[in-house]
């Protein structure tokens, strides 16, 4: 059973769609990530789920139970929706302690004192912050409060957990090591969960399936391997890092088994085979999105393998990022961006054939 359905949902701001009739089932113990740039709608999708913010259009419903359904003016409150909400500024209370802090949402809901005790102590200890229960909370590190944040959105065991940018406040180290932890967290715990974030590298690594936005609507939902390597538009292939996107046409166009479609295309004194999710048609105009990281380079003239597609150039530039070095090269008549091993050296002027495999080339409608 769905944990979470959203149909047809949508809110505006005077002229602005915030959103505009988004559509979305996640499952129990799903983690869901809403991804986009500022202003494409994530926090007022996430703010009408939690019941504070009202959908104008379309009905959500959370565990099977309708909770707002614009239609018919059905509305529940946001006290009454069993959410734990984590957002961008944590807001744990600064006069009160670690344990208080945690407890306010049982105190709210008249628990008795001996189960404030046992739940805001496991609580705590699902995040390890048992210790620091007696702390008041401004005397804690912003990764520490995150902590209090998640022990006291999950005290009352909500069904669904909703989180909207929780860990931008945090240094990149902590964001990732938060970010890990949290995932482990979530699945021991099989906790629903709605996240919005506008960081790829984040969304990637904490999703089971990512709902990338753009101005209010859903471009594309799928799993994170799916929206990187098989992008259904251009915006969404542009949106995960710094493709090179090689303008091409279509020569022909055949059904693979796996239900792709296998692509011969032509482009600038180049051609080569490549996938895509559709059919094209004879002569039609696609995008080629090759990643940075796929390319890869060889001697000058080195003939191009089988399900190869290869340009002759020379490299521009390289910059060592530590992990990998970023090479610009030119070939073709274009610029490409490839993530080599940092080992590689580089020389500027360097004559290199630039190539790239079938199964990792994938068109787009240009
Ligand atoms: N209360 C409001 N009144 C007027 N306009 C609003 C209101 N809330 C949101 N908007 C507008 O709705 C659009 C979507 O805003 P939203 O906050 O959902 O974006 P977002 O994807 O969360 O962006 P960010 O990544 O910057 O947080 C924006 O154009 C925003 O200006
Ligand atoms: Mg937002």
């Amino acid at each position: 059973m769905p944990s979470v359905t959203l149909e047809e949902i949508g809110r505006h701001f005077g002229d602005v769609k915030a959103v505009d009739r988004v559509n979305l089932s996640v499952a129990h113990g799903e983690f869901v990530t809403l991804l986009g740039p500022s202003g494409c709608g994530k926090t007022t999708t996430l703010r009408m789920v939690a019941g504070l913010e009202r959908n104008d259009t379309g009905r959500v419903s959370i565990g099977g139970r309708v909770v707002s359904d614009a239609r018919v003016g059905l509305f529940v409150p946001p006290d009454l929706r069993q959410l734990g909400m984590v957002f961008q500024s944590y807001a744990i209370w600064p006069h009160m302690t670690v344990f208080d802090n945690v407890a306010y949402p049982l105190r709210v809901r008249r628990a008795t004192k001996a189960e404030i005790r046992d739940k805001v102590t496991a609580a705590l200890r699902l995040v390890e912050m048992e210790r620091f229960a007696d702390r008041p909370a401004p005397a804690l590190s912003g990764g520490q409060q995150q902590r209090v944040a998640i022990a006291r959105a999950l005290v009352f065991e909500p069904e669904v957990l909703l989180l909207d940018e929780p860990l931008s406040n945090l240094d990149a180290r902590l964001r990732a090591q938060m970010g890990d932890e949290f995932r482990a967290l979530q699945r021991r715990l099989k906790i629903t969960t709605l996240y919005v974030t506008h960081d790829q590298e984040e969304a990637m690594a904490l999703s089971d399936r990512i709902v990338v936005m753009q101005q209010g609507r859903i471009l594309q939902i799928g799993a994170p391997e799916t929206v990187y390597h098989r992008p259904a538009s251009r915006a969404v292939a542009a949106f995960f890092g710094t493709p090179n996107m090689i303008a091409a046409k279509v020569a022909a166009c055949q059904p693979t088994d796996d239900g792709d479609y296998m692509l011969a295309v032509e482009g600038a004194a180049w051609q080569g085979r490549c996938r895509a999710a559709e059919r094209f048609g004879r002569d039609e105009a696609v995008l080629v999105v090759v990643r940075p990281e796929n390319v890869i380079l060889a001697a000058p003239d080195t003939p191009a393998r089988d399900g190869h597609i290869a340009w002759s150039g020379h490299i521009v530039d390289g910059i060592f990022r530590g992990p990998h070095r970023s090479i610009a090269a030119e070939a073709g008549g274009m610029r490409f961006h490839i993530e080599a091993p940092a080992t590689r050296p580089v020389s500027i002027g360097e004559a290199v054939t630039l190539s790239v495999a079938t199964d990792n080339v994938w068109a787009v409608r240009a």
